[in-house]
């Protein structure tokens, strides 16, 4: 075993616990509580994990990568939006999977998720997955490379611009010796992406450490527990595009990336005085009249979108009505309405059942009905 000694180190197998043979595959285990904070005030009443990415959960394309690479027997840990999440993933049997809920009582850390994760997970090894994570390439090449190798762990890094929002590890000759949450300072643009593969020695780490300056019971520390016992933590940089959705920003390249990567369908009506054009998918029950969408874009399942213009790297959900308006780079989420608003929207995120609509009401002037924490840019 190449052993990652840091000073203090001891010997890996004085702690560890029996890890699984192998044979047998590997458990999952996905990450769908906390709160969502840098997503407010859309993640007020919704779960962030359930902001459609091209009109699919972003929760959902973890859920698929974790069948893709032959892990069905999958933990969910939720929080408080476990009602929403229940509803939206049922048992898992649409995925061919078998989905297990694992109600955290508060977002106390990303090892504290693991930490009560354990009595499902047994003495298994596992997959952990952040549910607001999005890997092109899914997790198959990962999940057969760790059954290889048979690392005590894996963990998948990616070059970024902005490391100080991340996880950062610092490697030398290939190996990782030290990983550091959110530094100010951080020692390489390497950061940790959420994607984590574990054995049973994990448990003895997320139950050693302490919780960081935040408050939250960190995985990089429990990760750098494993390092300072001479466990081998074995990393991957990923040359593939991957993106933690956690700010608007980030969703809307996330939305850009995927509904780039579509086909153009069209399953719902499209009036003889509109235009689509380039990859534009309308869902079952949509309306297209006298409108023009320019793709990539999806118009959802009875949506309706009348005298409007839908511009590139839109994605619109179900039962939304656009009508008189101009939009593009954006996502609207279900039952919306944008009604006569004749200057263009774009870089917005609108969520559930958000009404805005031009009156001719007089005094002339701007009403709002805002949840905390909105952001409204008027030019
Ligand atoms: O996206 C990669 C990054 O994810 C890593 O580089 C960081 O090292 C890692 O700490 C994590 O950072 P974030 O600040 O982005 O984690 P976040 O709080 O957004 O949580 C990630 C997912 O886990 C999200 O779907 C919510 C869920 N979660 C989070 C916490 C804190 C839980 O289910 N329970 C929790 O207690």
């Amino acid at each position: 075993m190449a052993a990652n000694r840091c000073a203090g180190g001891r010997v890996a197998a004085r702690y560890r616990t029996i890890p699984s043979d192998g044979e047998d595959p590997l458990k999952g285990l996905i990450l769908s509580g906390g709160l969502g904070t840098r997503l407010r005030p859309i993640t007020h009443t919704s779960a962030k994990q359930l902001v459609p990415i091209a009109n699919k959960p972003i929760l959902f394309y973890g859920l698929e990568a974790m069948v893709a690479a032959g892990v069905t027997d999958i933990g969910l840990i939720v929080g408080e939006t476990e009602e929403e999440i229940r509803a939206a993933v049922g048992d898992g049997g649409r995925w061919k999977a078998k989905v297990t809920y694992i109600r955290q009582a508060a977002p106390l850390g990303l090892a504290h998720a693991v930490k009560i994760a354990e009595p499902f997970i047994g003495r298994e090894n596992f997959v952990m997955y952040l549910g607001d994570n999005l890997v092109r390439d899914g997790i198959t090449s990962f999940v057969r490379r760790f059954e290889q190798s048979k690392p005590d762990s894996m963990i998948l890094l990616a070059h970024v611009p902005q490391p100080e929002l991340f996880g950062v590890a610092e490697l030398l000759d290939g190996q990782v010796v030290r990983l550091e949450e959110k530094p100010e300072q951080p020692k390489s643009d390497l950061v940790l992406v959420g994607v984590y593969l574990f054995t049973p020695m994990i448990f003895d780490a997320v139950k050693a450490i302490t919780p960081s300056e935040r408050g939250e019971l960190e995985i990089t520390d429990a990760i750098q527990w494993l390092l300072d016992h001479d466990a081998n933590v074995e990393p991957h940089v990923i040359d593939g595009w991957w993106k933690d959705t956690g700010r608007l920003e980030d969703m809307l390249e996330a939305n850009r990336f995927v509904l780039d990567t579509m086909e153009a369908s069209c399953a719902g009506r499209v009036d003889e005085s509109s235009k689509l054009v380039g990859k534009v998918i309308v869902e079952a029950g949509a309306e297209i009249c006298n409108s023009t969408i320019r793709g990539p874009a999806i118009i959802g399942e009875r949506s309706q979108i009348v005298n409007s213009y839908i511009g590139p790297f839109t994605s619109i959900y179900h039962g939304c009505e656009i009508r008189n308006s101009e939009l593009e780079h954006s996502i609207v989420l279900e039952n919306s309405k944008i009604l006569d608003v004749s200057t263009k929207i774009e870089d917005s995120l609108i969520g559930k059942e958000v009404v805005i609509r031009r009156t001719e009401e007089l005094p002339k002037a701007l009403r709002f009905m805002l949840g905390d924490r909105s952001e409204v840019q008027l030019t």
